[in-house]
This record gives structure tokens, sequence and C-alpha cells, in this order.
């Protein structure tokens, strides 16, 4: 499979604090990659750069051999239709109810879209996740869960082909958290990219072909699936390390 995502030596500060250093990590296409660490060891931050949400102080992003920060406003435009990111906070807008939220990429990525269209689009991804309540209302009504529900259902609304998420079971119930993982999988099965962040050992043994283990800001191991399931020590070595 070829690399669809490079990072090459990135480093990133921010308040005099070196948080990821001189970073080299590549990320497969049609794979699930989970980013793993102790709290705090710089996952949410490479995932965030790994997705062109923050800026690298130094180093270079590469999306299918192009830097990300040198893509043409269509090209950049095609990267952000074709990448969804959920994030760790869920990250909804505050001051806009979920219909809009979830509207949003649609009206910018699909002009032409009718009304009409939308909503279909709209009540899809919201049965799909799982959410039953009202969708005008604005994420301060929802709980932590709920808001996690709507963040992926903004995640699925393009039908990306690239998944950056940060945590998508936080929050939730046993339940719903399997319900997401699932519907993760369904995208796997259909070869999309899937670098995902979690604390449950679980999810890396049921989605992920590669595990990068994140120290101090810096890559420090990276495993197939195949070296993890051959090796129980190692196994324990993932689990442990990522629930510190
Ligand atoms: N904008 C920022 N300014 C200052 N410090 C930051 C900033 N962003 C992250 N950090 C710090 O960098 C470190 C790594 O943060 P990050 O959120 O990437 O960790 P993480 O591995 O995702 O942790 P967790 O598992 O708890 O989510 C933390 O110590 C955090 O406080
Ligand atoms: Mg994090």
């Amino acid at each position: 499979m070829a690399t669809i995502l490079e990072l090459k030596n990135v480093s990133f500060s921010a308040q005099n604090q070196n948080i990821v250093q001189n970073l080299d990590c590549t990320f497969e296409e049609g794979k699930a990659t989970a980013l793993v660490g102790p709290s705090g060891c710089g996952k949410s931050t490479v995932l965030k750069l790994a997705a062109g949400i923050l800026i690298p102080n130094q180093g270079v992003v590469e999306f299918r051999g192009r830097d990300i920060y040198k893509l043409s406003r269509r090209e950049n435009l095609d990267f952000r239709r074709e990448s969804a990111f959920v994030f760790q906070d869920s990250a909804l807008w505050a001051n806009q109810d979920l219909f809009h939220i979830l509207e949003l990429p649609l009206l910018v990525h699909f002009p032409d879209m009718s009304k009409s269209d939308r909503l279909t689009r709209i009540m899809e991804v919201v049965e799909e996740v799982g959410y039953r309540r009202d969708l005008y209302i604005r994420p301060a009504n929802l709980s932590m869960g709920e808001q996690k529900l709507i963040a992926f259902a903004r995640a699925l609304i393009c039908g990306p082909h690239i998944f950056f998420l940060d945590e998508w079971a936080e929050s939730l119930d046993d339940k719903a958290a399997q319900h997401l993982t699932r519907l993760i999988a369904k995208r796997q099965k259909e070869q999309k990219t899937i670098i995902f962040i979690t604390h449950d050992f679980r999810f890396i043994k049921s989605l992920a072909d590669h595990i990068i283990m994140i120290l101090g800001g810096k890559m420090f191991l990276k495993l197939t699936r195949e070296q993890i399931d051959a090796d129980r020590d190692l196994a324990r070595y993932i689990e442990m390390g990522i629930s510190s």
C-alpha cells in the first residue's frame, strides 16, 4: 500500500515547550493506524499536525507526496473534503444548532446540493451514529457523549477518505462506543484510511493494522498488527503503555 501522509522531521512547540520533536512517521493508504502512548505524550498534537490543523515549527507534512502547506486553494479544499476529524473534545460550534453544524460541511464542499438532499444526508448520518434527540438545539444542551455522536456524524457527512479520530469512545457508554467502532470497521473494509487515538486496547486489537507509540513527542515504536498478535509480551507492553 502507498503512503498517503508523511511527517518529515516535524517539530511543534507552544509556550516555550517542545511538544513534538523531529518526528518522522508515515501513514499508509487504506490502513488503520493507532497512535498510542501515555497521557500528555503528544498524540493529539501529532494527529492535528498530520491533518494540517496545526502548523509545525519545523519540518514538512506531505499528503500523497505534496507539502500540504503548498497546495493550491482547490487542492487544499479537496484535501479538506477527503479528511474528517473527530476532536478529543468534540469541538462543536457553541453558537450554532446541531443542524447547522452538520449542514456547514455540505454547504462548503457540495455547494450544488439541494436543501432537501442536505436534509436527507444529515438525517442519514445522525441515524447512523445513533443520535435520537432534537437537531435544533445547541451543543451546550448535549451531554459529552451526545456531543461525540454529533462530532462523529459531522466526520461522516461528506463521505471522507481519511479519518482522524481522537478518542472517539471517550465519554460514551460501552454500547455507543462499540457502535461507533463498528462504523469505523465498516469504513476500514471500504479501504478508507483511519488514523486513531485510543487508550483502549480492545480498539487496537479490533481495528489497528499499524501501531505507532509516541513518547515525549517522539515516535518510540512502530509495529504491525501481526507483530502484536505474535508476541504476547509486546501486546502487554503496549497495553500497559497506553493506559498509564
Ligand atoms: N497549545 C498548547 N500550549 C501549551 N501546551 C500544549 C499545547 N498543546 C498541547 N500542549 C501540551 O503538550 C503536551 C501534549 O499534549 P497532547 O494533547 O498532544 O497530549 P495527548 O498525548 O493527546 O494526551 P491525552 O492522552 O491526555 O489526550 C501536554 O503536556 C499538553 O499540555
Ligand atoms: Mg489527546
